[in-house]
């Protein structure tokens, strides 16, 4: 391997991160795959944040001043959840079979919004995505960063009550 094809190493051993890169196979590695690789990155996480435009920037070659650019320009792309909490349920096909509707539902009216939006006093945001890479624990949703499966409505609404008790 020569130093310009050089890749990063993921970000975290975090399986989201399988998905990212059978999208970045699938589209290639070329600057011109930005956006799709954007769009996967989203897709698995429920947003971009810091780390994750680094990291495609450097799997593609790509300044990351462009990479911030295409993130910030296009409004389909959220950077970090707002929310001081982040709640992301998956949406893909294991976990709509499983439920995952049910779930966002319950959370958009305990929280009184829409997924994708920020609760207004900024405590929690409500993301989707479309596959965290966990089928086999369908439903799934990451609080916090910690992947949830198999997760019960009931369950996901108490971790929601904790946010929303202690930082009241
Ligand atoms: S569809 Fe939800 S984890 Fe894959």
């Amino acid at each position: 391997m020569n130093i310009s094809s050089a890749r990063p190493p993921v970000p975290s051993d975090d399986p989201r991160w399988k998905l990212v890169a059978a999208a970045m196979r699938r589209h290639g590695h070329g600057a011109d795959a930005l956006i799709e690789t954007l769009h996967a990155v989203q897709d698995a996480f429920g947003y971009l944040d810091d780390d994750s435009l680094r990291f495609v920037a450097g799997s593609l070659h790509a300044p990351y001043s462009l990479v911030y650019g295409v993130a910030t320009f296009y409004q389909h792309f959220t950077l970090r959840p707002p929310g001081k909490h982040a709640c992301v349920v998956c949406m893909g096909t294991a976990c709509y079979i499983k439920g995952a509707q049910g779930l966002v539902d319950a959370v958009e009216k305990r929280l009184g919004i829409e997924a994708g939006r920020t609760t207004p006093d900024g405590k929690v945001s409500l993301l989707t995505a479309r596959c965290l890479g966990s089928c086999g624990m369908a439903p799934a949703a990451v609080l916090d960063g910690a992947m949830h499966g198999k997760i019960k409505t009931g369950a996901l609404i108490a971790e929601v009550e904790e946010w929303l008790k202690h930082d009241s």
